[in-house]
């Protein structure tokens, strides 16, 4: 087999990483009954100053984080959205990976990349040994889903930005990776192209980033996963050296 066959094939796209169809997750009828603490209702007003509203949220637990983000109205994404997706995985996780913002599956299930763009994912992580919630947080850059799929807008993710930095601060992963412009944009508070940025290791208050194709740009454009995968041994690489 072709060193690029075997890429291609470590990617996804041959028989031995073809993912089926994850079950779906079970839904919590009575969250109580399971033991899920009730849900907190946190007034973040989106009318506060925007420092004043950073600043809260910034001194915020877990248990408030959900809350705040399930309530937020900080910006029009609110208005289309059957749900707020926070994140998953685990919460002390050196990995913390960062997408653009849910789709129609994510706001139906509350979890972000569990579309066709969620499988690529998981096989990009399976990739390099890693397994979503096992060490791995994954996140968006928004939690709303933007309609139609759109790309937020920048006062959509500056607005959600507060909740991404806190994520980070009580997560404190050993290595972020954007995954896609609109996420390393939002991360980066500039302007950047991925071709540019692929392979550069950027600074996050003093965690490494690293920047790579957005899955759903992988599934549009196939020949560009053997560069993700070069992405990918990057990342182990920083992880590794780190
Ligand atoms: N694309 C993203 O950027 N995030 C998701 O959660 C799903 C698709």
């Amino acid at each position: 087999m072709s060193r690029r066959d075997g890429i291609l094939r470590e990617l996804g796209l041959g028989p031995i990483w073809r993912l089926r169809d994850r079950p779906a997750e079970p839904v919590l009828e009575d969250a109580e009954a399971a033991g899920v603490s009730p849900r907190l209702t946190i007034a973040v007003p989106a009318a506060l100053p925007a420092d004043d509203r950073a600043a809260a949220i910034a001194a915020m637990g877990w248990d408030e984080l959900k809350a705040a983000v399930a309530d937020c109205r900080a910006c029009g994404l609110c208005q289309a959205r059957k749900q707020a997706v926070l994140g998953v995985g685990d919460v002390e996780a050196d990995w913390l990976f960062v997408g653009e913002g849910p789709g129609a599956e994510e706001d139906e299930r509350g979890e972000p990349f569990v579309g066709q763009a969620g499988k690529l994912l998981d096989a990009m992580l399976a990739a390099i040994d890693l397994q979503r919630g096992n060490n791995v947080y994954i996140g968006n850059a928004v939690k709303c889903r933007p309609p139609g799929n759109r790309t937020p807008e920048p006062e959509e993710t500056a607005a959600c930005r507060p909740f991404l930095e806190r994520q980070i601060a009580l997560i404190k992963p050993r290595l972020i990776v954007a995954l896609g412009r609109p996420a390393a944009q939002t991360l980066l508070r500039s302007e950047v192209k991925i071709s540019g940025s692929r392979g550069r290791l950027f600074d996050f208050h003093g965690i490494p980033l690293v920047v790579t194709y957005h899955p759903a740009y992988l599934l549009r454009n196939l020949p560009d996963k053997a560069r993700a995968w070069e992405d990918l041994c990057f990342m182990r690489r920083t992880m590794k050296g780190s």
